[in-house]
């Protein structure tokens, strides 16, 4: 005889191993999206799947789920092939800010959804709003309108469009069940499949300074990505990239808009830019607008020389109310009163600089959030950022501080010189870009 089941049994059967069918993944679905499961209940839940893990099917059935929990946005309006980019987050990461309009420049169009900043790693959309004006709060039908009418859109994630997600990662985040394989590709994956993007390119980060410290870890969350993705109808291709020293030379929101506008004019910081390259040419590639990665690579590059993409972002700009003339004058973003530059303490070379021991100095000045309901200083953080094997001479600074105060430049010029080693020998090299996953 069978009666009732109740959150209580499913919580069971996947406390002791067992496997959830898709009606109860369903259930543990609508009960997070309805509130008809209590948060301990979901809470549980999210405990029992860290600690047993879920099979590919149900972690395919949990992030379709997941994507039904709301508004799926049908972008069938848009005449040019769709695309978009993901990173599992870093520091200094603004490369969706500079990427999307030179992919968008390319004739690929990119619906993109963006988070917030949280802990150690920054956030596309308070990097946007840096800039005066910039609307990351369109409505779905502007989104939609602004994909066909630019090929290019930037927001943040509406409360229509999969609402499971942003209770579950709420809950995630203080019952110590965010690294879970499963959780990630059903929480990243929901919200890319409901946004529209035909293909979608993960940038996933492994290192110091990222959500995956161990390559073989990123390597099988890239791996449980492009499986569920594909399955689900979304191709996917993910590169595995470092995140031990921060990428580029800025970290802070106003800064990284800046440093984005240089990459834009062809004044990019290296590391940055073959990051950008590695994941455009697999968003060319996959959305079918290039045949190859040299052919790829050219457009991109094209798309810089020619201020194609330039001038995309300015379109954005302009489109989402934020003010153009920062993209002639980035001076225009948000100034910090308080710039210090930071004095080497002898001379050699760079040896180190952790992109941990940045973040957490840019979080001391405010550029970040240590919880979700804090506010973000657009203007502080740390420009003209020494990089790994540089030689430096005594006196030389490391990095300039932007900060609100003096007593804040130096709370961060502490932390940045506990970073930042100086050696007498350059370290070897590092692979930034590693293999591409689904190619
Ligand atoms: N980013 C997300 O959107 N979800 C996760 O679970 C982890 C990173």
């Amino acid at each position: 005889m069978s009666g009732p089941v109740f959150p209580q049994h499913i919580i069971a059967r996947k406390r002791d191993g067992g496997t959830l069918s898709d009606a109860e993944i369903a259930s543990f679905v609508r009960g997070a999206t309805d509130g008809s499961w209590a948060d301990y209940q979901l809470s549980a839940m999210l405990m029992a799947i860290f600690l047993r893990g879920m099979t590919p099917p149900e972690t395919a059935a949990l992030t379709k789920a997941m994507m039904h929990s709301g508004v799926v946005a049908r972008l069938d309006n848009v005449k040019l092939p769709r695309a978009d980019k993901h990173s599992t987050g870093g520091v200094g990461d603004k490369v969706s800010l500079h990427l999307a309009p030179m992919a968008a420049a390319c004739g690929v169009a990119v619906p993109m959804i963006s988070g917030r900043g949280l802990g150690h790693s920054g956030g596309t959309l308070d990097k946007l709003e840096a800039i005066a004006g910039f609307r990351v709060n369109l409505t779905l039908d502007e989104y939609r309108t602004q994909v066909e009418k630019i090929g290019l859109c930037l927001i943040g994630q509406t409360a229509q469009l999969a609402p499971a997600d942003r209770k579950l990662y709420s809950l995630r985040d203080v019952t110590a069940t965010v690294e879970c394989i499963p959780l990630i590709c059903a929480s990243i994956l929901s919200k890319k499949l409901a946004e529209g993007t035909q293909v979608l390119v993960g940038d996933v980060k492994f290192g110091r300074g990222a959500f995956m410290k161990e390559k073989a870890k990123a390597r099988e969350l890239a791996q449980a990505l492009v499986a569920v993705a594909t399955a689900a109808g979304m191709p996917m291709r993910a590169v595995l990239t470092a995140m031990d020293e921060p990428l580029g030379r800025a970290v802070g929101n106003a800064l990284e808009v800046a440093e984005s506008i240089d990459c834009l004019r062809g004044r990019g910081p290296a590391d940055t830019m073959a990051v950008t390259y590695a994941l455009g040419e697999q968003m060319l590639i996959l959305a079918g607008v290039a045949a190859t990665s040299a052919d790829a690579r050219r457009r991109l590059e094209q798309s810089i020389s020619s201020g194609a993409a330039w001038a995309k972002f300015r379109e954005m700009v302009v489109a989402q109310h934020g003010d153009p003339r920062v993209t002639d004058d980035p001076s225009l973003l948000p100034q910090a009163p308080v710039k210090r530059p930071l004095p080497a303490p002898r001379s050699g070379f760079i040896t180190d600089v952790d992109a941990m021991g940045v973040a957490l100095a840019a979080l001391s000045l405010g550029a970040g959030r240590a919880r979700a309901e804090d506010q973000v200083d657009p203007a502080v953080g740390v420009a003209g950022l020494v990089k790994i094997g540089e030689p430096i001479r005594a006196g030389d600074p490391l990095c300039v501080i932007h900060a609100r105060t003096e007593e804040a430049a130096r709370e961060a010029a502490e932390r940045l010189l506990a970073a930042i080693q100086v050696g007498d020998v350059p370290p070897a090299p590092v692979e930034l870009v590693g293999e591409v996953i689904g190619a």
